[in-house]
């Protein structure tokens, strides 16, 4: 498997990373952990927790590095917690109660609070989230949440944007196009259905006009914005449309991220291909066809 070969090769040069601390004559080496920053802190780190992320059975395991997402009946997810908390102390790692969060899909109220309660033995301060608020990985889960997850970026684009104009407009020209106005929305596009929420996007292509005139201290009327939001090849200032890019991000990444996360996913047809990807398929049809010819 390429995965384990990839491993096999690096481990000759795992020596070269053991940080070694010198006092005046006395070498004090380094003993525990790995270093904050290490390039392969990541992957040392998935390798250590790659027994315990396996053993567990909840239909739904997703684990990235330390970031965890079990799913399932009640009776399941509990038995894993009780399971893999021994485990991963064992490992030296424990589980912050307070960072984690339980979410009811479909529970009646009655029977959550009795799983909650038996929870509560394992993870005290563990935190009840409204289904509408579910974050998985940054990204919003259900399309209720979405406006949320962008109206919390909108507020920062904002913020930073008011500060930019204390700076030198060229540098802020910059931060602006490169940081702070579509760059910092594109995950979230990519990885959540945001061409939902077309008024909302509109709203971020507001701001980010708004901005970028008191920046260049110049109006753009229609024409002069829409050559503004072209790519600097093309004669624009490359402020990007969130209208224009939400949906295509959107499906591109659906397209080629589609056959992992059927396999991520057992193929389970509830969760992916049924739920997102043939809608989106076929709103970009529609666009497609109401083109002029
Ligand atoms: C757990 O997380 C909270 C919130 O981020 C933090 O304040 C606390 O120090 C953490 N506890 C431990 C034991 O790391
Ligand atoms: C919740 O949904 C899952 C998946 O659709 C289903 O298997 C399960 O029976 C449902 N549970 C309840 C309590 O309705």
């Amino acid at each position: 498997m390429p995965w384990k070969l990839a491993i096999n090769g690096l481990l000759p040069y795992l020596n070269w990373l053991i940080c070694i601390l010198i006092a005046s004559d006395n070498i004090i080496s380094s003993a525990t952990g790995i270093q904050q920053g290490d390039p392969l802190g990541p992957l040392l780190f998935a390798m250590a927790i790659d027994g315990v992320a396996r053993s567990i059975a909840s239909p739904f395991n997703i684990c990235y590095l330390d970031d965890a997402t079990l799913g399932g009946s009640i009776e399941a997810v509990a038995a894993d917690l009780f399971r893999v908390i021994p485990s991963l102390s064992l490992l030296g790692l424990e589980i912050n109660s307070s960072k984690s969060e339980i979410i009811n899909l479909n529970y009646s109220a009655d029977d959550f609070e009795s799983a909650i309660r038996d929870i509560r033995l394992i993870l005290e301060d563990i935190k009840i989230t409204p289904k509408e608020e579910l974050h998985i990985l940054g990204s919003p889960v259900f399309p209720m949440a979405i406006r949320e997850c962008l109206d919390t970026k909108h507020v920062i684009l904002t913020r930073m944007t008011e500060k930019l104009r204390q700076i030198d407009t060229h540098a802020a020209l910059f931060l602006l196009k490169n940081c702070f106005s579509l760059p910092s929305f594109l995950y979230t596009f990519r990885s959540a259905p945001c061409y939902l929420e077309q008024d909302f996007l509109n709203e971020i292509d507001i701001t980010v006009k708004r901005f970028a005139e008191l920046i260049c201290n110049v109006n753009f009327d229609d024409t002069g914005w829409r050559q503004a939001m072209l790519p600097l090849s093309f004669g624009g200032l490359d402020l990007r449309s969130a209208v224009d890019l939400a949906f295509p991000v959107y499906l591109s990444s659906l397209s080629s991220s589609h056959e992992l996360i059927d396999e991520i996913l057992g193929g389970s047809p509830q969760c992916f291909s049924g739920s997102s990807f043939e809608p989106a398929c076929s709103v970009w049809i529609q666009e497609l066809l109401s083109l002029p010819h």
